[in-house]
């Protein structure tokens, strides 16, 4: 069993901070507002909506420090060990205003100014990677950022224009950033964290090993990875979370593993994280990432959670089935590998057993000659839980014939799921209108969607029909394609 310890390690700007008894509900936001009278970052929605309480979290990563914007709502204090965290009082280290700061000033991109601070901060991680970024770029880093004032196109423009009035080298920050790395490394030391009593516990793991040892031992305890749902049972429900295991700051949980025809991506993995492998295997996955929530969340959310809170509408489990991933869960020292389909048994409810938890997701590349394609329905663009999501995969043979079919939606039922009634109607099937037209028929033998506030059972049946037919005239093209390629 490693060392343990009994508080926590940050720095919060250049301030060391050492907390014993941090409750695991405390979230950033309010420790920084109310205990630290650090009030430049906003509470606008408390759901990790808005970006009003956007900060930067810098952790050791390789050979550098590595920042990422998050939401402060719903990030708890307890996943802070070892980490930099960066408010927007900091930005004035240097004195004056920082270039970002002076960008948004000069081109009015401020108004009743609540919005700004997390403007300032989605902007400023930008900025140190991309000091010039491109448009696209800029809507990307902004899209966890909600402004009722401006009208966008000044904070846009400011934007485009930080570089002019300074660039990253000159910035005090990054000169401090050695210094900070330095600091950090002497906070790693290999403990486990163990805080507080009973429903007030805080458990951090030293490592992958003992994260297994330790959910073994406390299978009542909630893990917690990136908090992005289980922050909004805080923020949203009040409802406690603990004895809680934070996992997120866990290295080994973070690989990625490309071999044998197939990825794996571990739990801990974040959406950001993930992005540039998975499009790389998976072009077809590339809208629906740029798609999945905002920035911040990206820099948070994990890959396993997605899966293992077992959400009807989570984005990454229908084009993961439809793939035919499989899930590695895992208790103590034993691992069983199930199916992805397998894991979700009904709502709420999956597959895993007390003190088991989600390590791995594999996905198999997909074989040369099958077309792919994921569609998601929500009722904004960006920042948005679908409505529905519908990932449909083929293979016609040179016939011209369905040799395979897997389709599986979220937001359908009340668990990511196959259509496999739409797939048996296809499989043996010439790819034809006719063919298309007959497996609409079976929609409603696989799913009886619901009404809810995100679209109305009607709406969710004809959407994914459309999809399916949708899928097949967009694929035409691509199947003549591949026939040629095979051929
Ligand atoms: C503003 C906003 C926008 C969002 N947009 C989208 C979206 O577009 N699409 C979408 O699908 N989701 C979206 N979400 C939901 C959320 O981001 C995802 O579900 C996310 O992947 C959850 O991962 P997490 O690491 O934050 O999980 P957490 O909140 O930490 O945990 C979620 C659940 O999974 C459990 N858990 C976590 N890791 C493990 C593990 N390794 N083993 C077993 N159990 C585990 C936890 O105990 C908890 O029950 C959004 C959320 C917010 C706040
Ligand atoms: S307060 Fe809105 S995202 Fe945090
Ligand atoms: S300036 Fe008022 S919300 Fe953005």
């Amino acid at each position: 069993m490693p060392e343990i310890r009994n508080h926590i390690r940050f720095i919060l700007n250049d301030e060391d901070v050492t907390l014993a008894d941090v409750p695991p509900e405390r979230t950033l936001l309010d420790f920084l507002r109310l205990d630290k009278r650090l009030v430049g970052s906003k509470e606008g929605c408390a759901e990790g909506d808005c970006g009003a309480c956007t900060v930067l979290v810098g952790r050791v990563s390789g050979d550098e420090v590595v920042y990422d914007s998050v939401t402060a709502c719903i990030r708890f204090v307890a996943s802070l060990d070892g980490c930099h965290v960066v408010t927007v009082e900091h930005l004035t280290k240097g004195g004056g205003l920082n270039p970002v700061q002076q960008a948004l000033v000069e081109h009015h991109g401020s108004q009743c100014g609540f919005c700004t601070p997390g403007f300032v901060m989605s902007l400023y991680g930008l900025w140190m990677r991309d000091p010039n970024p491109s448009r696209k770029a800029v809507e990307k880093a902004l899209q966890g950022n909600l402004c009722r004032c401006t009208g966008y196109a000044p904070i846009l423009r400011a934007a485009e224009a930080m570089s002019s009035y300074g660039l990253p080298e000159a910035d005090p920050l990054r000169a401090e950033r050695l210094a900070i790395k330095a600091r950090l490394l002497t906070l790693k030391d290999g403990k486990r964290v163990e805080m507080g009593e009973g429903a007030g516990k805080v458990l951090i793991p030293a490592n992958l090993d003992d994260f297994a040892a330790l959910y073994e031992e406390y299978p009542e305890a909630r893990i917690v990875a990136g908090s992005t749902d289980v922050g909004l049972w805080v923020t949203k429900f009040m409802r406690d979370i603990g004895p809680a295991i934070f996992i997120g700051g866990l290295e080994e949980l973070k690989r990625i593993g490309e071999n044998d025809g197939s990825l794996r991506i571990y739990a801990g993995v974040t959406y950001s994280e993930a992005l540039p492998t998975l499009i790389e295997h998976f072009p077809q996955l590339t809208e629906l990432m740029d798609r999945f929530a905002g920035e911040q969340v990206r820099n948070m959310g994990t890959i396993g959670g997605n899966i293992a809170n077992g959400s009807p509408i989570g984005d990454t489990p229908p084009p993961f089935i439809a793939l035919g991933a499989h899930l590695t869960l895992r208790k103590g020292a034993y691992r069983r590998e199930i199916r992805l389909e397998d894991y979700f048994l009904d709502y709420g409810k999956q597959d895993r057993e007390p003190g088991e938890f989600v390590e791995y997701v594999t996905i198999p590349d997909l074989p040369a000659g099958e077309i792919f394609a994921v569609y998601k329905i929500s009722k904004r663009r960006e920042e948005d839980i679908s409505a529905l999501c519908g990932a449909f995969r083929v293979f016609v043979n040179d016939a011209g014939v369905v040799g395979m079919a897997r389709i599986a939606f979220g937001g359908m039922a009340a668990i990511p799921k196959r259509a496999k009634a739409v797939e048996a109607a296809l499989v043996g099937k010439p790819w034809t209108t006719e063919t298309i037209d007959a497996a609409l028929a079976v929609f409603a033998e696989d799913f009886t969607p619901i009404t809810d506030m995100r679209a109305s059972a009607e709406y969710r049946l004809l959407a994914a029909q459309n999809l399916l037919r949708r899928f097949f005239l967009e694929t035409q093209g691509e199947a003549v394609r591949l026939k040629r390629e095979v051929a």
